[in-house]
């Protein structure tokens, strides 16, 4: 028997063992035939120039159509792994080299990322763990008024227009950004015209138009240290120099600031985040000054401005000056829900449209129904009886985590002031401290976020970030008597 014919039994045997397989689902015949003659080629089994054997004796010796045949040899010819030859029939067509496939990944095996890509790991490694106690930054989620909001989501689910369903570039809705607007001027004395607002899907999205948008890669961006994850993993994928400027009992110091000039300045002036301190008046005008000497645009993330407890909300750092370099960023992921994905900017008037046309190239425009929604809730007075009532939640949310932690203060823990938002910070005296500490609450469900990690320099405090607006009071109770029995238990070793 020739070489050729003994190749022709071997394809034939093992084509019949394929056909023995059970089948699965809506595989054809046909498609069962041409797979495995496919993957044959790939691996080099099957070499170019081999033959194949003929349509006839392959169905005949499997017992199938011939036509069935045919086309899975077809397909191999248009594909071109086959071909047909003026009096020899087919055969395997030369290929060249084949890419060698990877070594299939396990779900141990690190996913082969960018440099970029990997840098980006770094800023993940605070990944919420759900509803568990002290979360940072997540709201009483049970305590929004579902029935109202879901009526009005109905409601302008059924009335929405066609337009509504088409690709849009207007910035987001004229509704939503009138209702934000006047919100803005009478709460935050922000200086606007709804013009100038661009809804955003969360203030995250904001931050990556801004560093997109006003900055190039290498150039120099201001952040507040410790401060924001989240936007020191957009500007870090920006490819921007961040330069941590330390923040104190008066927010962030530009005196502080070394290294060249920035193009960028972000900064949390109501309630610095993560430390909790507010930018004094005398800070604001030095940093309003630094923006102008240094031609930068400075980033006002007003985050969780509405929940102050000892005084009144403060002025926004926006509204302090008239054409004033500030890039006004909101959401409503703090006042409202996370998953709402709702933020905006406010822009200054040279900068309106670029933005919109980007944001609608980059990232499109949608939820017209979500974004009327939440306009007639905010005209309509539900939105500032929400946040009137949350402020009072929260404040006595951390009233309780105050008594729970009770006896670990008057043993010494330093708890920060708790004027205004959604967490506090326990200062410890060592990072062993805040190593211990956090690997027993992830032992026993309680959420403790280093503050070393908000660091991006070495970290000068280490800490706590304590979030207590998500967790009701037995669960403030339990996590945070568990905590003070740690802490205590950990001083006495
Ligand atoms: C300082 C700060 N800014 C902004 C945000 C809100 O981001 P987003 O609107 O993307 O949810 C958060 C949320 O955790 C935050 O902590």
């Amino acid at each position: 028997m020739t070489i050729e014919r003994r190749r022709g039994e071997w394809i034939v045997e093992a084509l019949a063992m394929q056909l023995d397989q059970p089948r699965s689902g809506t595989v054809t015949l046909a498609q069962r035939l041409y797979a495995p003659l496919r993957d044959w080629i790939q691996r080099g089994e099957l070499t170019a120039g081999e033959a194949l054997p003929s349509s006839r004796r392959l169905a005949r010796a499997l017992g199938i159509g011939r036509n069935t045949v045919l086309a899975a040899m077809d397909r191999l010819v248009a594909e071109g792994f086959v071909e047909a030859r003026q009096g020899s029939g087919l055969r395997v067509a030369e290929l060249g080299p084949l890419p060698v496939a990877p070594p299939a990944a396990t779900a141990f095996d690190a996913p082969p990322l960018s440099d970029r890509g990997q840098r980006l790991l770094d800023f993940c490694a605070m990944v919420s763990r759900g509803h568990r106690a002290f979360v940072p930054g997540v709201p009483a989620l049970d305590l929004l008024p579902r029935e109202r909001w879901q009526r009005l989501l109905r409601r302008h689910r059924q009335r929405s227009p066609t337009d509504w369903l088409d690709y849009r570039s207007q910035g987001g809705l004229p509704a939503l950004k009138a209702a934000l607007c006047d919100y803005l001027r009478l709460s935050r004395s922000v200086r606007c015209r709804p013009e100038q607002i661009l809804i955003t899907q969360g203030a995250q999205q904001g931050f990556e138009l801004i560093a997109r948008l006003l900055a190039d890669a290498g150039d120099t961006a201001w952040l507040e240290e410790p401060g924001y994850g989240g936007v020191q993993a957009c500007f870090a994928m920006a490819g921007l120099a961040m330069q941590p400027v330390p923040v104190d009992a008066a927010g962030l110091d530009p005196e502080r600031a070394a290294g060249p000039s920035p193009r960028l300045i972000y900064v949390t002036p109501s309630h610095q985040y993560p430390l909790g301190v507010t930018l004094s008046l005398h800070r604001r005008l030095a940093l309003l000054k630094a923006a102008e000497r240094h031609g930068a645009w400075l980033i006002e993330d007003d985050y969780d401005s509405e929940f102050r407890y000892t005084s009144a909300p403060l002025a926004s750092l926006q509204g302090l000056a008239e054409g004033a370099p500030v890039i006004y960023v909101g959401t409503f992921s703090k006042v409202l829900y996370p998953g709402l994905r709702l933020g905006y900017l406010v822009l200054p008037e040279g900068l309106v449209e670029v933005f919109r046309r980007a944001n609608a190239r980059l990232h499109r425009e949608g939820q017209y129904v979500v974004q009327a929604a939440l306009a007639e809730f905010i005209e309509a007075g539900d939105f500032a009886r929400h946040v009137a009532r949350m402020r009072g939640v929260y404040r006595q949310r951390q009233v309780w985590l105050r008594q729970a932690l009770a006896p670990a203060v008057v043993q010494g823990l330093d708890l920060s002031s708790g004027h205004a938002g959604m967490h506090l910070v326990a200062r410890l005296d060592s990072l062993d401290e805040e190593r211990r500490l956090v690997e027993a609450g992830d032992a026993a469900g309680v959420t403790l976020s280093p503050l070393s990690r908000y660091y991006l320099g070495p970290a000068r405090q280490p800490g706590l970030v304590l979030g207590y607006a998500g967790s009701d009071e037995a669960e403030i109770a339990h996590a945070g008597g568990w905590l003070s029995r740690a802490w205590l238990d950990l001083q006495s070793r």
